[in-house]
């Protein structure tokens, strides 16, 4: 009997280990051995359309992009912070832009998903990067108001699914007709694997972007689309006020380089410390610690939790 008590124990064991090691090392080959994004694998002189592409991660991925030789398509709602921004791809980095002024928390119906899609109908588009969010400040769900909910709900959730819906034909057609490979990269959040007290619809608008990206790379592939899921951490983007100096935050720079080196990875977390992170909490609080321990960790994070908004 205590035989097989041991032997049980010992398989547990080696399976527990098995898990961890196995867990390293695709964080290793995430970090060491990604597929770059590069205009040899979608296409020269072809554009990116990104989202949200004035301010944070989403603008350090336009200029990233345009580094990498891509022309980009920002869509964002500040006119002024768009043509900054333009200025800089064109002018660093001599890639032409064009730029779409729309408002995701605003303009919801499919009709004006379609409009926005006819905008670009005469580029070669072979990235398209689903960024724009937002997030309210942590506050007791009680204290909240329904509308910061509802916008959270609108701007988190909806351009996500339906600018893919909108767009996916046209990337697919390029495939079938190019044989041009094309990369949808969704922007969710390392907060998705483990729930956020105080920015509950924050944790669960980011889960549905989660779980649509990932749903949807099993269902794409074979089509000729790549689809990365992204997960970063804290970053300093003037919307958290994050300081990059603390431990665990990165910048955007950062954080947008680490992504468009993992175009081939089911998800990636960015950067070498959100990795880390995430194996901290998958490995140890999510595996190890009981719920009702993880349920106070994330109501005392959630209590003193402040963003230090920055004017942009
Ligand atoms: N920062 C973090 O720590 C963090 C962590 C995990 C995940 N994320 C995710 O990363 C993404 C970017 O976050 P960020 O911190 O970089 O945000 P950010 O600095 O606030 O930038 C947001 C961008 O989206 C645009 N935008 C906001 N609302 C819009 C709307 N209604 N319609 C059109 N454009 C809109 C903004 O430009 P305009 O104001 O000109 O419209 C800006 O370009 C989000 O999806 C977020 O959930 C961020």
């Amino acid at each position: 009997m205590i035989d097989c008590l041991e032997l049980l124990a010992f398989t547990i064991g080696i399976l527990i280990f098995l898990r961890q090691f196995w867990r390293i090392l695709v964080v290793i080959s995430r970090l060491y051995f990604g597929t770059k994004v590069t205009t040899q694998r979608y296409g020269e002189n072809s554009w990116a359309i990104v989202t949200g592409s004035t301010d944070g991660i989403g603008k350090r991925i336009a200029i990233e992009l345009a580094k990498r030789g891509f022309n980009i398509v920002q869509i964002a709602r500040n006119p002024e912070k768009l043509q900054a921004v333009s200025q800089e791809i064109q002018q660093k980095h001599n890639r032409q832009t064009r730029d779409i002024v729309f408002d995701f928390g605003k303009d919801v119906t499919f009709k004006s998903y379609q409009d926005l899609i006819q905008r670009v109908a005469d580029l070669d588009v072979s990235v398209v990067v689903n960024n724009v969010g937002m997030c309210n400040d942590p506050n007791k769900f009680e204290n909240t108001l329904p509308k910061d909910h509802l916008n959270e709900c609108i701007v988190n959730c909806y351009p996500m699914v339906m600018f893919t819906k909108v767009v996916i034909d046209k990337l697919k057609q390029r495939y079938a007709e190019k044989k041009l490979r094309t990369l949808i990269l969704n922007v969710s959040s390392l907060a998705v694997n483990i729930p956020q007290s105080y920015l509950a619809s924050q944790c669960g608008t980011k889960m549905l972007c989660d779980r649509f990206s990932k749903s949807l790379n099993y269902e794409m592939r074979g089509s000729g689309i790549d689809m990365l899921t992204l997960q970063p951490g804290m970053v300093s983007t003037n919307r958290t006020g994050f300081e990059a100096t603390k431990q665990g935050v990165v910048t955007p720079e950062q954080c947008a380089v680490g992504a468009l080196n993992n175009a081939t990875s089911f998800e990636t977390f960015g950067t070498f410390s959100h990795e880390i992170m995430n194996l901290f909490v998958l490995n140890l609080i999510m595996d190890f610690i009981p719920w009702k321990y993880v349920m106070i960790i994330s109501r005392k994070i959630g209590e003193n939790l402040v963003f230090k908004r920055k004017q942009a």
